[in-house]
């Protein structure tokens, strides 16, 4: 049988911010494992990733760090790329969705799909910003969800309880444009019509569920993914919009589409094909050969992505036809951070180019850690403690322990050379029939997408080597010259453990491998060849190791924590600074003190008071928003600050002439803000 061909791709991250290991560990490394492993075994295999620089996620931070989408991800794009290739993540091509060869394929596709009649037009009504001309992509709108009450939920999902939302379903929504109520404005878009496609969707995700009483699951699909699927099938697919007005993305390829592009979801895993390409034509390649015929497609992904990569690009494949389908997605669930979730608004993150500046002589151990704790079935955690626990006690104590001695040894006792493999016993026996099913059990985990109990089987060598040196002592036995002979055995068996373990580490721990296969001399890659007790033969030359892995104090754990607790910033509610404002703006306002002489509620207002305010130069109406915080009763004589030079405005048929200034707690409780002395009314506050 010819082996599977591959194609695999990991989920392209937001050029917005940099990667944390909550990614790595639940995307980028699996994958990379996995087509390390995929390529040892000689499949034919695409590795490819790249920036994802469309959508809300991006316009958002630019607006956020005050400067232009363009310069927000060619700055990410670059922190990731780089961080990546220092961590030896091996994609054939990372590439970017701002590339004109992804534009291009892009809009190709939509034409494509567009061409077979494959979306439906529609207008609907749209949440508009009347001050920006703009209308509001669902990041764009914030007001208090229905479900939870939180009062900061958007448009598209409330991050508080976790409900999917619609922006006209959020209750007071608010623009973060304008921090205005959005109007509702008709516009009109492609949608792609899912339910169509709701009865081969079915049967083909159903392909991936437990099968029968024997639970024999021929997709290894994981569970998770497949009830997230089956939960938004059975909940009614719906008919989903394809093109967001927008003036950041690929444009919409039609005439009169102006200032519409594709949605990002619609963009982004067609970024897939468009990176496959460009690979393709640096490396004489033929893209098509990657998204055709008899080959496994294979999306790694964070769990939030799974409905986009197993019903919507599904659909987009198969309506564009002639496209493979995904063989399977694993999905991850999410890592926590010490007992948090992972923040980028709180910075509560570990981010990985940070790490990588400060320890990078450390990348195979980052590397061990992540793949021990994977959220591969549930969500778990990282923590320093747990990393140091992983490094001291098994990385060290275990593999580091037994390399060493095996490598040292050989020095001490035979300069160097591999020694004679003589008579075995029952025992060594049964530690190389042992060491020879390790590697087939580790295909087996490889390919069901269980890498974390992979890595564990592969360790396993490393335990059982340490575990027949600890046996046989060679060291104690060395002192009579008649046992020379079995000495020389248990140091060939102890050698040919750790050429073994230089290739089924090679997935996990390329660094660490390779420093294996450089001082025993043996290069080998071919994963058929693992599990073989004469990888090395008599008189192989070897030289002595370096420690592989330096234990970790007490006192780098207390560091690291020290430093995420030194940079978190405190979450609340409050809203981000203003943009800068110039002094002269500033002294533009003329501000007050006055003292309020009259109070009366203003009828069927609730919420207003109508005050007689005496300013110092006049004596003027104030209509001011605070009667659900004070009583007329209560204002009266009050010392308070008065906006004076506010163009005045009618509020509910009374005009008000300036404003009372009021500090605003993370409550929402209204205070008037007073001088601290007792000072008269007329005083200027500047
Ligand atoms: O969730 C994310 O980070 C997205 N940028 C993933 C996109 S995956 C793909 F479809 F491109
Ligand atoms: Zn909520």
């Amino acid at each position: 049988m010819s082996k599977a061909k591959y194609t695999i791709t990991s989920a392209l991250p937001y050029a917005n911010g940099p990667l944390h290991l909550g990614h790595v560990a639940g995307v980028y490394l699996p994958s990379d494992i996995f087509v390390r492993f995929l390529r040892m075994n000689n499949h034919d295999v695409a590795f490819i990733c790249g920036s994802d620089e469309h959508g809300a996620a991006i316009t958002l931070r630019a607006k956020k760090e005050g400067t232009t989408p363009q310069e927000i991800v060619d700055k990410y794009d670059g922190i990731i790329r780089k961080a990546f290739d220092d961590f030896g993540i091996s994609f054939d091509i990372f590439h970017r969705t701002s590339s004109e060869i992804h534009h291009k394929t892009a809009q190709d596709f939509f034409n494509v799909l567009d061409e077979k009649k494959q979306f439906t037009k529609e207008t609907r009504e749209q949440y508009y910003d009347e001050d920006f001309n703009q209308f509001l992509a669902d990041r764009y709108i914030t007001g208090t969800c229905p479900n939870c009450q939180h009062d900061a939920a958007y448009g598209d999902q409330c991050e508080k309880c976790g409900s999917t939302l619609s922006p006209t379903e959020l209750i007071n929504p608010s623009s973060t444009l304008s921090g205005k109520a959005p109007i509702l404005k008709p516009t009109s878009h492609w949608y792609l019509p899912l339910e169509r496609h709701e009865d081969w969707l079915r049967s083909w995700v159903k392909e991936g569920q437990l099968n029968g009483k024997e639970h024999h699951n021929p997709k290894n699909w994981r569970n998770q993914v497949v009830g997230q699927c089956m939960s938004w099938i059975d909940g009614g697919l719906k008919p989903r919009a394809m093109t967001r007005d927008l003036d950041w993305g690929v444009k919409v390829p039609v005439e009169g589409a102006d200032g519409k592009v594709l949605y990002v979801w619609l963009d982004a895993p067609i970024g897939y094909i468009s990176a496959t390409k460009q690979w393709a034509l640096e490396n004489n390649k033929n893209w098509k050969d990657y998204w055709t015929g008899d080959r496994k497609l294979v999306h790694f992904i964070g769990k939030d992505n799974i409905v986009f990569h197993t019903i919507i690009f599904p659909i987009l494949l198969k309506a564009h036809e002639g496209l493979i389908l995904p063989d399977n997605v694993p999905a991850y669930e999410f890592l926590n951070l010490e007992g948090d979730k992972f923040s980028t608004s709180r910075n509560w993150a570990v981010w990985l180019h940070e790490y990588l500046e400060a320890h990078p002589n450390k990348v195979d151990e980052l590397k061990y850690v992540l793949t021990s704790i994977a959220p591969e079935t549930k969500d778990s955690e990282f923590t320093w403690k747990e990393f140091q626990t992983r490094i001291n006690n098994e990385l060290a104590a275990i593999l580091g322990n037994f390399v060493n001695r095996a490598m040292v040894l050989t020095q001490k006792y035979y300069n160097g050379a591999v020694p004679v493999m003589g008579e075995l016993t029952e025992f060594d026996n049964d530690i190389i029939s042992q060491m020879e099913a390790i590697p087939g059990k580790i295909s087996k985990l490889m390919y069901s997408y269980k890498l974390r109990e992979a890595q564990a089987e592969a360790m396993n060598l490393a335990r059982l080597g340490n575990k027949y040196l600890a046996d046989t002592e060679p060291w104690k036995m060395v002192k009579d010259p008649a046992n020379a002979a079995r000495v020389a055995t248990i140091m060939n068996i102890a050698l040919q453990i750790t050429a073994n373990l230089s290739i089924v580490l090679k997935p996990f721990l390329p660094a660490t491998a390779k420093i294996l296969s450089d001082h025993l001399n043996f290069h080998v890659s071919d994963w058929e060849k693992a599990g073989s007790a004469d990888l090395l033969t008599e008189g192989h030359p070897t030289t002595k190791t370096p420690i592989l892995f330096e234990k970790i104090d007490d006192e780098f754990v207390e560091n690291e924590k020290a430093k995420l607790e030194a940079t978190k910033t405190i979450e609340n509610s409050f809203p981000p600074q203003k943009e800068e404002t110039s002094f002269d703006d500033f002294t533009k306002m003329d501000i007050r003190v006055g003292t309020i002489l009259t109070a009366e509620k203003v009828k069927k207002a609730n919420k207003l008071l109508k005050l007689s305010v005496d300013t110092g130069i006049d004596q003027r109406t104030i209509v001011s928003g605070i009667a659900q915080h004070y009583s007329p009763e209560e204002v009266i004589g009050k010392k308070v600050t008065v906006l004076m030079n506010l163009a005045p405005r009618k509020i509910r048929g009374v005009e008000s002439q300036g404003m009372i200034l009021m500090a605003e707690n993370a409550e929402g409780e209204l205070s008037f803000v007073s001088p601290e002395k007792e000072f008269e009314a007329g005083g200027e506050v500047k």
